[in-house]
């Protein structure tokens, strides 16, 4: 087993030769895992390192593994600074990869293609915004290196509209690497100049065309800034991007006092939408609970199915329906994080009263 097990270490599930057949297992762990995982096993996948017939499968006694003793690296990795590398994925296109969190941003079909699908088009970004006369403003959580604001850019480069993106991030060192490496990373060429800005002033208003752009970044910790009286005189957004690293690792990002808070910052009078990568139970059931209407996402490459919340069922394709929520009620990961602390627990006794009282179910 290689150095790669060490990084599930959280989820207790070990990559062994195909026994089972590929779709089994991966809809298993689809539905119960997270992205570190999975883009683990994508990207080990992707870069030709297991054969396509690797499974996923519970671990014995044997194959549970001791705490990871150093950082995984990926073999493919073409450079590297202290905490980023710069990996090359299967199709050519490269990311970056977080030494520290062992988790790659953007890992199967890279950092535009994953942008345009979960967030570009899932959104109808730009049906939303030449309908719009305003200022369209974007909360683009977990800047990291910018992949998804700039990709929603670019889509709608040849727009007249307005737009305000607020990124929030506790770090900028992702953006200043990749703005090293904008050449290899592609999705940066012709928007070094406002990304340095960004990176350097954390404020950079520009034009391209007819495309008016506010960006600033909120640099420091997302759940402290949303609990503050500061977020409450943020203008209110119309989409979400919400991208941090996964509940293992980064619980504090996925709580259910923070996407409480984050539905209630909201205009209710003014439809927004939030789609993220992972399909958990455990996330869904958050962000209902959350107040959040949620349906399931398109597809990314990556993943067969992501999530989408709203606080108006407008925006929701395929909202989550009486069969979902049977399913969560046997889910051994339903119950939402209350704390920053991660773990998997069924649904409590008022958690699942609260979730049958949704006007979604109703
Ligand atoms: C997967 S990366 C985001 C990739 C990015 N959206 C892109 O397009 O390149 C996750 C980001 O979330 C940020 N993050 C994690 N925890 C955070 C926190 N508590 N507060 C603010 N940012 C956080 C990390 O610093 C990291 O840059």
């Amino acid at each position: 087993m290689s150095d790669y097990a060490n990084c599930w270490l959280n989820a207790r599930i070990c990559l062994c030769g195909n026994l089972e057949g590929r779709g089994k297992w991966l809809t298993d762990l689809d539905s119960n895992q997270d992205k570190g995982l999975q883009r683990a096993l994508c990207y080990r996948y992707t870069i030709g390192q297991c054969a396509a017939k690797v499974a996923l499968c519970r671990p014995t006694g044997k194959e549970i593994f001791a705490a990871p003793s150093r950082a995984p690296c990926y073999p493919a990795s073409v450079t590297a600074s202290a905490q980023y590398r710069l990996v090359r994925l299967a199709n050519g296109v490269h990311s970056l990869h977080s030494v520290t969190e062992c988790e790659t941003f953007h890992p199967v079909i890279g950092p535009a293609a994953e942008a345009e699908a979960l967030y570009v088009r899932q959104l109808r970004l730009r049906e939303r915004l030449a309908a719009y006369a305003g200022e369209f403003v974007i909360w683009d959580v977990g800047l990291g290196a910018a992949a998804n604001a700039l990709t929603a850019l670019r889509a709608t480069r040849d727009l007249n509209c307005a737009l305000r993106i607020i990124s929030f991030d506790h770090t900028n060192e992702p953006l200043r690497f990749a703005i090293e490496y904008a050449e290899a990373l592609g999705y940066l060429q012709g928007y070094e100049a406002p990304a340095r800005e960004l990176a350097e002033s954390g404020r950079v208003t520009f034009a391209d065309g007819a495309q008016k752009t506010e960006w600033e970044l909120r640099l420091g910790d997302f759940p402290t800034l949303l609990a503050s009286s500061v977020a409450e005189v943020l203008p209110k957004p119309h989409a979400i991007f919400f991208d941090p690293f996964s509940p293992p690792k980064n619980p504090a990002m996925w709580t259910l006092p923070l996407f409480t808070r984050l539905f209630q910052l909201l205009a209710p009078d003014q439809p927004c939408a939030l789609p993220t990568y992972s399909r958990s139970t455990l996330l869904r059931a958050t962000l209902l609970l959350a107040g959040f209407h949620v349906g399931a996402g398109h597809a990314t490459g990556e993943k067969e199915e992501t999530t989408i919340a709203a606080n108006t069922p407008s925006l929701i394709e395929e909202p989550l329906g009486r069969r979902w929520l049977e399913r969560a009620r046997r889910s051994h990961s339903a119950e939402p994080l209350h704390t920053a602390h991660y773990c998997q627990a069924p649904l409590s006794p008022k958690s699942w009263e609260q979730l049958q009282q949704h006007p979604q179910f109703r």
